[in-house]
């Protein structure tokens, strides 16, 4: 690598990155990765309204390497959304490696290693939650990476296996091998996505290890968020699921403190970004979902519903969308 790419990368550990001095102090609420949703249009929409950083969705270190086109959109992030934090997944430390200095290419601020994927698609071959069940390959991607990147390195885990609860010596390997932050979803693989997420678990993350903790899992509304702070001394919290759903969460408002007016202007501009950056067909294909989570508080008819989200034009979109808000 040249030295003028080197010279690139100024940051050498997490509380050097703008947005994130005072992480400590500010104990930033942050939009979770979300594979199929995490994309620019939504995640800068967030970052805008108050995410302290911007996750892409995660991307297969094998994928990196092979097929780049596959993953182009995934990793496309434009410069006010900074910090951007690209995360990657894969089960050993070469791979990972070589995928992360080819990211690093692209100027992310801080690199993510997932140990969190449940899937079993994922999970059963030693990626995502698998990683977990082998700490020396954790060890290993931890010291390689700080080792060849001087961007900060950080992990997102689970609690690991019913089995095998090993989340603090997780956390504690990743914190040994320089890694610069732990965020930690408070559920095991089984649990997947249901469950109650364990805050106490988070909590004794918090008290293992010095580096930032971000805890995450079953944060629905505005006091959960200094809640899940009081009960586990976090510095971060982050959000996945319910910013579906109410990205203004982020502002500190609880959906029903949304008014129909803002609502209408926060999908508009979220369906811009989308039809912007995935062309007119696509981006209303891929906002639907969001759409459907915008207006679940409305009772809306399933004839409404189906009419709204079967539009194939833009502007019919936009025209109902008025029409059923009603400003
Ligand atoms: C649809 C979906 C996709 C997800 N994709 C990712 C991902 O790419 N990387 C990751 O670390 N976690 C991913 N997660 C997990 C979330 O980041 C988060 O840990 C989880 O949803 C728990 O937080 P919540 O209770 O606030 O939703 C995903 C979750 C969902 C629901």
């Amino acid at each position: 690598m040249s030295d003028s790419t080197c010279n690139r990368y100024k940051h050498k550990s997490v509380s050097d990155l703008g947005g994130l001095q005072d992480l400590r102090g500010l104990r930033p609420t942050i939009l979770a990765p979300m594979d199929g949703y995490s994309d620019w249009p939504f995640r800068s929409l967030c970052r805008d309204l108050g995410s302290a950083m911007s996750y892409t969705e995660f991307v297969r270190a094998a994928d990196v390497l092979n097929r780049p086109h596959y993953v182009e959109k995934k990793l496309a992030y434009r410069e006010e959304e900074r910090p951007v934090v690209y995360q990657l997944y894969g089960h050993e430390a070469e791979t990972i490696l070589e995928a992360a200095l080819r990211l690093r290419e692209r100027g992310p601020d801080i690199l993510d290693v997932n140990m969190g994927c449940p899937n079993n698609s994922i999970a059963n071959r030693g990626a995502g939650v698998g990683l977990m069940r082998s700490p020396r390959e954790v060890a290993r991607i931890f010291k390689a990476l700080t080792q060849y990147l001087d961007i900060p390195i950080t992990g997102k885990i689970r609690l690991g296996w019913e089995d095998h609860k090993n989340y603090v010596q997780i956390a504690q390997i990743i914190e040994e091998n320089g890694g610069a932050l732990v965020a930690v979803h408070g559920r095991t693989k089984e649990q997947g996505y249901t469950g109650k997420a364990d805050w106490d678990a988070i909590a004794e993350v918090c008290q293992a290890v010095s580096i930032p903790v971000v805890g995450n899992g079953d944060v629905k509304t505005v006091a959960d968020i200094q809640a899940m702070r009081d009960q586990t001394g976090c510095e971060g919290v982050m959000i996945g699921r319910a910013a579906r759903g109410n990205p203004w969460i982020f502002s500190g408002l609880d959906r029903g403190e949304v008014s129909p007016s803002r609502v209408e202007e926060t999908m508009l501009i979220h369906l811009n970004r989308s039809l912007e950056f995935y062309g007119p067909k696509r981006g209303l294909i891929l906002f639907r979902k969001f759409a459907a989570r915008y207006l679940s508080p409305y009772d809306l008819s399933p004839e409404v519903r189906r009419k709204l989200l079967t539009r194939e034009n833009p502007s019919e979109f936009k025209a109902l969308l008025a029409r059923i808000i009603g400003n």
